[in-house]
């Protein structure tokens, strides 16, 4: 009992709450995250599909991100090239934290792509080798923060469709061990479209 009590008021004074990870603080991504929210939106869910909803994805992917965009060899951007520029890897911890703790608002998916689209994200594509993306990303789109699979579910098709035409050219190449250049590498133009439409829809 003690002990117990011991361990909350410690936890109080370290000032520990739903707020702040191991590494990043919100409160302080927040105010950060000033000059982001012009195309990013003010929650992370972008409101034009040119910029990725970043709201509700997991901390170390964010960061993990950020970095490469700074370092510039695995992910180029010449946008967020110049947004990471003056970031400290305190600044991207924070941003990090920040943007997880949002709550991503689902999407639009075109109807007509659904089918296929769905087909692809949870059974793949047996005759090409795609596999289902479900197997990393989860049934629901939310990823597994553990495995350092990122969450796909609501982001934008546009955006996710560029993804996977970088990943496919290996213009991004950013994924460990080339787990998703693998995945890119055997998909069809018309496949990439149906499953960015049926992640959008994913809530
Ligand atoms: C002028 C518009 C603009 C601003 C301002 C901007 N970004 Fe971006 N951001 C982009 C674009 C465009 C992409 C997609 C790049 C690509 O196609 O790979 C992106 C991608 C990202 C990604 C990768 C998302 C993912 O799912 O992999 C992160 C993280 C990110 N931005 C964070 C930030 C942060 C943090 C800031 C502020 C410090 C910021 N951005 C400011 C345009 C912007
Ligand atoms: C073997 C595991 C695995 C499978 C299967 C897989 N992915 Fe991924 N995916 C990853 C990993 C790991 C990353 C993160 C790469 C990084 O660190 O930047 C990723 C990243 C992505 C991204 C970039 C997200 C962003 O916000 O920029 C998209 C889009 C994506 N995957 C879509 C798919 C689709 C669609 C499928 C099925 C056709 C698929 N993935 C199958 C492991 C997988």
């Amino acid at each position: 009992m003690k002990t117990k009590l011991l361990i909350a008021a410690f936890c109080a004074l370290l000032g520990f709450n739903a707020a702040v990870t191991a590494a990043g603080n919100a409160t302080a991504g927040k105010n950060k995250a000033a000059m982001c929210m012009g195309c990013h939106g003010a929650d992370g869910n972008a409101p034009a599909d040119a910029f990725p909803k970043l709201a509700g994805q997991h901390a170390a992917y964010l960061v993990k991100q950020l970095a490469d965009f700074k370092v510039a060899t695995h992910r180029n951007d010449p946008t967020m090239l110049g947004m990471v520029a003056a970031l400290s890897d305190q600044d991207m911890q924070d941003l990090g934290a920040f943007y997880a703790a949002q709550t991503g608002k689902p999407g639009m998916a075109d109807e007509k792509q659904v089918e296929l689209g769905k087909a692809i994200y949870r059974g793949g594509n047996i005759a090409s080798g795609v596999p289902a993306c479900m197997g990393c990303h989860s049934p629901s789109g939310a990823g597994n923060p553990g495995a350092k699979f990122p969450s796909l579910k609501g982001q934008h098709a546009k955006y996710t469709a560029k993804q996977l035409r970088d990943f496919r050219d290996s213009k991004r190449t950013n994924d460990a061990g080339k787990m998703m250049r693998n995945v890119a590498a055997r998909m069809s133009n018309a496949e990439i479209e149906a499953v960015s439409q049926f992640i959008a829809g994913l809530k």
